[in-house]
């Protein structure tokens, strides 16, 4: 005889969060051991910022005494897989880090993704909270729960939504970025300024002297606009159904190139051309003018960013690097294309044959 069990799991959930700018690596110390007393606190981080800040910063975890330890992995995105994740699964097991634990991600992008990527799947989820030391992590990929990991077949093919439980932004880290990173990171701004503030757009063409100087209060205040930006659109769309899809202006043509040069370009550069590359095919299809796009393409200039798509490119592997994006269905991408200075349409359905021939010669 047949029967039936409804398992019911409607549920409320509260996954709010705190962004607490403008922060020392110090405080956010004193305030994680306030917080989470009774845990034992695992720093995961790279190479490079393990140099600058790890000793410093697991000094302060271990001032009253408390249990705290560091994992570093090689600086840079080809850490960011599934082997680099199994490693640090296995340090932590070894060490015996359990549901009582608490996962402290230091670093960049990479370090953040692959961080909250294993505290979403050790012992089926522990606690992390996000500590971003670039700014593209600053302004982006630490607020909003995406973490990941890639696939030679695609970035972040593989991962989870998994919210911190709070980031501390501590601007004074930017001093210390290259100015390539730096660069790196003002790219994921002005994809915020193209998509959603034609004011922050402004601020960008107007300050860029100040802003690469990196003074601090024009810093605060870009990242504190980028993240409040990013909040808007996470409290109704956290899970990418819809209009968190915006933010992906300029990722579907450069995750590609990212990943067809073997990250030499950095994921900032990639984007980089990648909207400029999405912003002439916006023009082309009557969605945005001329002038529009060429302000885009001078505001990237300004701050020293590539624009072109490198000449020995191979298309026909950029195409199918595209059609292997989340957000293809049946090979047709969709793209995320800026209707003006400030606004932008996500789900722009194209064909390959149309991008192809957009991208090597404008419209046919
Ligand atoms: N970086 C794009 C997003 O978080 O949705």
């Amino acid at each position: 005889m047949k029967s039936k069990i409804h398992i019911n799991l409607k549920r409320v959930v509260d996954n709010s969060y705190d962004l607490v700018i403008g922060t020392s690596l110090k405080e956010a110390a004193g305030e994680i051991l306030r917080l989470y007393p009774n845990r034992r606190k695992f720093v995961i981080t790279d190479s490079h910022v393990k140099k600058l800040y790890g000793g410093k910063f697991l000094g302060a975890l271990r001032r009253t005494g408390e249990e705290a330890h560091l994992l570093a992995v090689p600086a840079g995105e080809r850490s960011k897989n599934r082997n680099t994740k199994g490693d640090l699964e296995d340090r932590l097991l070894k060490v015996r880090a359990g549901r009582d634990s608490l996962i402290i991600a230091l670093g960049g992008g990479v370090v953040g993704d692959l961080a909250g990527f294993v505290a979403a799947t050790l012992h089926r989820g522990i606690p992390f909270v996000q500590i971003p030391t670039s700014l593209l992590a600053q302004v982006d990929s630490s607020v909003g729960g995406k973490v990941a990991v890639d696939h030679p077949l695609g970035k972040n093919l593989i991962g989870a939504f998994y919210q911190p439980d709070r980031v501390f932004i501590d601007l004074s880290l930017l001093k210390t970025l290259s100015p390539r990173e730096f660069r790196n990171g003002i790219a994921e701004v002005i994809k915020y300024a193209v998509i959603l503030d034609a004011g922050l757009f402004k601020l960008l063409e107007s300050s860029s002297p100040l802003v690469l100087a990196r003074d601090n209060d024009i810093l605060l205040k870009i990242v504190q606009r980028c993240c409040d930006l990013k909040r808007q659109i996470v409290e109704k769309d956290e899970r990418e159904l819809d209009l968190r899809r915006i933010l992906n202006f300029g990722h579907t043509i450069g995750h590609a190139l990212e990943l067809l040069s073997n990250f030499r370009i950095l994921h900032g550069e990639a984007v980089s051309i990648g909207m400029l590359a999405e912003a002439r095919i916006a023009e082309w299809k009557g969605m945005m003018t001329h002038r529009e796009v060429a302000r885009l393409d001078r505001l990237l200039r300004q701050y020293g960013l590539p624009t072109a798509i490198p000449r020995r490119t191979d298309f026909g592997k950029l195409l199918l690097m595209t059609s292997r994006d989340k957000k293809s269905i049946d090979g047709d991408v969709r793209y995320t294309l800026p209707v003006a200075i400030g606004s932008a349409a996500a789900g722009v359905r194209l064909t390959a044959a149309q991008v192809r021939s957009l991208l090597q010669g404008g419209p046919s």
